[in-house]
């Protein structure tokens, strides 16, 4: 190792180290799931954690501020070994956690949220002007258009993930982690937390950060540490590691190719057409077909649509005017139920409002959607097993033990689980909203390959993806929304990002709406 390496990992007196897990484990019940896990945050550094779906990132986090309590080893905090009894703990200690999945109660507004627990007080009474105040300052530090009284049920989840992010910046870090943030962040807002994230660290704040997005880690992150099946496997410079070997420490493996191989589509053969259809104050007049073994990209900004012209066509939305046609042959699709008589099954990039049933374990999750497979009174609990056994393989999808509750699921491994119940109802058309979120850089590529066989098998897929490699790298054609409109389906060599960028960009002269999604 050069010098400058080992200067870089060991910054020096004058980065200190703020806090240290030494030598943690983690057990629930017999299931083990860190070992002898050690890693210092230096004051001004922004340190990455790294690692596939379950490899315990979260679960270390955790420990480190006071919402799990490690089996073994310790937390130092500025050299004196602490223990923190429980989250508010850590916090009075100054290490702030943003969860990764939200921790947000819904039916308080933002500014509630805001404050909870350490409400503004003026004598007897909630100072309700300062905590307004408070949270206005924030959202505008934030240059987000979030009205404090807002409740967050009514929110959509990139802007809640900005509430999480406003609600930590109010108390003050010493020690930041962030347990992957910018899974459900537009690039607008990606931009602006980093900005955030490189003030904090410019004060001296300790960060840790946690991503699958190797871009992020490499523009953002001073040091990565990898963790696979619990251990820690290496902590180092990010200036000495290309992506690729950030993947191959995390997986221990080289990543087979990362797209499939795909079968042209029959250009006659089309599974469903949609024609001038308008959802009041979302979309105007949207027209497009799905043809067979087609995956048919929808790309757009935030707010262009295009999850309210998805929910209008599954009977979620009221639709103000339009047709769908499946087959050739005109459908009315009122509610789900519909949808999926006609063969239509939709996975929502909300994956806490998505109907897992986070107090039960995987085995009715996963058949709740295609009960009647299993028998209409009775439920065939043979039938069932084999297909839990199959879609654990099929999806790789790993807890420490099968009996684990769903809401104690690594957050990747609910994201595979949501896809293998959509599935489990056999489609002949997925609707995917945001199908990689969250999930590891190997297992992408399995979901890819998985995305391809059904192709390949003749079953269509639209696509919704924030990821331009995903859109790019899948879709045989890319229609893009600008406004409420369907502003351009790019086929060929079309289908490149500054083609994306200019549809989903200029409305080319069409009225646009605005949207609320
Ligand atoms: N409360 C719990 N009870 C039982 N098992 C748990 C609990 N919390 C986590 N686990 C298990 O610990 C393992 C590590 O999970 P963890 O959430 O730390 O993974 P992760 O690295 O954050 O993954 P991801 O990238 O998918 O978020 C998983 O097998 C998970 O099922
Ligand atoms: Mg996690």
């Amino acid at each position: 190792m050069t010098d400058a390496a080992v200067h870089a990992v060991n910054p020096g007196p004058d980065r200190p180290v703020r806090l240290s897990g030494r030598q943690i484990s983690k057990s629930f019940g017999p299931a083990q799931v860190l070992f002898d896990v050690s890693i210092d945050l230096h004051a001004g550094e922004v340190h990455a954690l790294l690692g596939e779906n379950g490899a315990g990132k979260s679960t270390l986090v955790k420990i480190l501020s006071g919402y799990h309590q490690p089996t073994g080893g310790e937390l130092v905090l500025d050299n004196a070994s602490v223990s923190f009894a429980d989250s508010e703990a850590g916090e009075k200690h100054g290490v702030i956690l943003i969860h990764q999945e939200l921790n947000l109660a819904e039916q308080l507004t933002v500014e509630e949220n805001i404050f909870l627990g350490r409400e503004i007080k003026r004598g007897w009474f909630l100072d309700k002007a300062a905590m307004r105040a408070e949270t206005a300052r924030l959202m505008d530090q934030l240059q987000c258009d979030i009205d404090p009284r807002t409740r967050i049920r009514d929110l959509p989840v990139s802007d809640r993930q900005m509430v999480e992010i406003a609600k930590a910046l109010s108390k003050k870090a010493d020690i930041l982690i962030l347990d992957e943030p910018t899974a459900v962040l537009t690039g607008r807002e990606v931009d602006i937390l980093f900005d955030q994230i490189r003030r904090l660290r410019e004060q001296g704040v300790a960060i840790l950060y946690i991503s699958h997005k190797l871009d992020e880690i490499k523009t953002l992150a001073d040091r990565v540490t990898v963790l696979r099946d619990g251990r820690h496997i290496v902590t180092q410079p990010v200036a000495d590691l290309e992506k690729d070997d950030m993947a191959r420490l995390m997986v221990g493996r080289d990543i087979r190719q990362m797209f499939p191989e795909r079968a042209v589509p029959d250009h006659a053969d089309v599974v469903l057409s949609v024609r001038g259809l308008s959802v009041t104050g979302a979309v105007r007049d949207a027209s497009f077909d799905l043809r067979r073994g087609e995956v048919l990209g929808f790309a757009g900004i935030v707010g262009a649509g295009r999850t309210a012209l998805m929910e209008a066509i599954i009977g979620l939305r009221d639709r103000e005017s339009g047709e769908i046609a499946r087959n050739g042959a005109p459908v009315s699709i009122r509610s789900l139920q519909d949808a999926k008589k006609c063969g239509i099954a939709y996975l929502t990039k909300d994956r806490k409002g998505s109907g897992l049933l986070l107090n039960m374990d995987m085995r009715p999750n996963l058949t709740l959607l295609a009960l009647e497979k299993f028998g209409r009174i009775l439920i065939d609990r043979k039938a069932e097993e084999a297909a839990l056994e199959k879609a654990i393989e099929a999806f790789d999808i790993r807890a420490a033990d099968p009996k684990t509750k769903v809401g104690d699921f690594s957050g990747g491994n609910q994201q595979k689980l949501l896809l293998a119940k959509v599935m489990e109802t056999d489609p002949d058309i997925v609707i995917i909203d945001e199908p990689t979120r969250g999930i590891d850089i190997g297992t992408k590529s399995q979901i890819y390959h998985f995305i391809g066989d059904l192709t390949n098998r003749g079953k269509s897929v639209i696509l919704l993806s924030s990821e331009m490699p995903e859109m790019l790298g899948l879709s045989d054609r890319i229609a893009v929304m600008a406004a409420g409109h369907i502003t351009g389906i790019l086929e060929g060599n079309d289908r490149n990002e500054h083609e994306i960028m200019r549809h989903a960009t200029g409305i080319s002269g069409k009225q646009g709406v605005s949207v609320h999604e």
